[in-house]
């Protein structure tokens, strides 16, 4: 494979490029054409600073020599997602005198990227922002797509904008720091797309589990770019989740029941997700949609993945209907799902029996 491989999200002018590589923070040419004045905000929180981001300012130096530099270190965690921690990127903005040409840096994972995504859409109407993730789930899902906000003490996600990056920039080196269980956890939105929206990717991914836990650079590129070549085609056919969008919620809406009633952080939400997916094939199963093989290779690339392949034991069919009934896809009372109608094709339905959801919760 050459590197790095650059891909598109296309968006009419608001079309973007997505580059993956190595040593992406070493080589000006992939940054250098997004940045247009000398003022530049590097949005990042204390872990992933204190890790990389004397690489970031050794890249600004060579493309800015000149530039000024405002570095915002949010504190570390879903918990700070609030608007009260935005702020205080505004705050930074406005005490060195930003003006409407800065660029925005979302150096982090995904917290980092919708919070400093939607402090660009905001700051002065908008200002350009750039993507640098450095969590896996990040490098396949949040960068890409131009999803941004922050959670309200009644709901997660729920203050936002839609606004796209000018560019991704996925530098595969920054994995090397990551924890293996946060490494699994964006393996799960790897596993999603196979699922939703390509066979060949999921036998892929069964062939080449084992290279993807030891960080294998070839393996992990190809995932990487398969992962995002699929959330690019789906987000330039639906950017604002009229419909078609909502198959990148596979598993979700279960393992949002999950990740509520455990207390957020409890599982990381690529392990719920990857239970929730399960529990998606499952039900297709028993609706006679998905052949039971592809449940059960599910499972095996799952738990090969270091993922959860079922709910934990506390959860019972009362919690996750009661937090399924609040869920954003329930439509006119009935609970919407992703469904699987076999291996690569997803579709969103109210259209099945609600008495199998129920039972198959009562199995639990
Ligand atoms: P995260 O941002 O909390 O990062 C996970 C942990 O890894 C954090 O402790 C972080 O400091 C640490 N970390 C980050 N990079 C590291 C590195 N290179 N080395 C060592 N540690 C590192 O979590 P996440 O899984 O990246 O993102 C989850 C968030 O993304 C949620 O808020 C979710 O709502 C959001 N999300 C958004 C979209 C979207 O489309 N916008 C899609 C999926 C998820
Ligand atoms: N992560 C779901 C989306 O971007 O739509």
């Amino acid at each position: 494979m050459t590197y790095p491989t650059t891909l598109s999200v296309a968006l009419g002018d608001r079309s973007y490029p997505i580059v993956i590589g190595p040593g992406l923070l070493t080589q000006p040419e992939w940054l250098e054409p997004h940045i247009k004045s000398r003022q530049i905000c590097i949005v990042t929180n204390t872990t992933v600073a204190a890790l990389h981001e004397s690489k970031l300012r050794q890249l600004l130096d060579k493309i800015r020599p000149d530039g000024q530099i405002t570095s915002v270190h949010l504190p570390d965690g879903e918990a700070f997602k609030t608007l009260e921690t935005l702020a205080t990127v505004f705050d930074a903005l406005l005490a060195d005198r930003h003006n409407r040409n800065t660029t925005l840096l979302a150096f982090g994972g995904g917290v980092v990227g919708d919070m400093a995504g939607f402090a660009a859409a905001c700051y002065q109407r908008g200002v350009d922002f750039v993507q640098i993730p450095t969590t896996l789930l990040s490098q396949v899902d949040s960068s890409v797509g131009g999803k941004t906000g922050v959670n309200h003490p009644l709901g997660k996600n729920m203050i936002g904008a839609f606004y796209q990056p000018r560019a991704v920039l996925i530098d595969l080196d920054l994995l090397q720091t990551l924890p293996d269980r946060e490494l699994a956890a964006g393996l799960a939105e790897i596993i999603k797309y196979g699922l939703i929206a390509d066979a060949d990717f999921f036998l892929w991914l069964e062939n080449n589990i084992e290279a993807l836990n030891r960080r294998d650079p070839e393996a992990l590129t190809y995932a990487i770019k398969r992962s995002c070549e699929i959330k690019a085609d789906v987000v330039a056919k639906d950017e604002r989740e009229g419909g078609l969008r909502a198959i990148l919620n596979f598993g979700h809406t279960y393992g949002h029941a999950i990740e509520t009633e455990m207390g957020y952080g409890t599982w990381l939400h690529g392990e719920a997700v990857a239970a929730g997916m399960a529990m998606a094939c499952e039900l297709s199963v028993d609706l006679g949609w998905l052949e039971p093989d592809v449940l059960k290779r599910t499972q095996q690339l799952l738990e090969a993945a270091h993922l959860p392949s079922k709910p934990p034991a506390s959860m019972t069919a009362e919690a996750f209907l009661k937090h399924m009934a609040v869920d954003k896809k329930v439509l006119d009372g009935r609970v919407r799902l992703v469904l699987l109608k076999g291996c690569g094709h997803a579709v969103i339905t109210t259209d099945f029996d609600p008495a199998l959801l129920k039972a198959q919760l009562q199995r639990l």
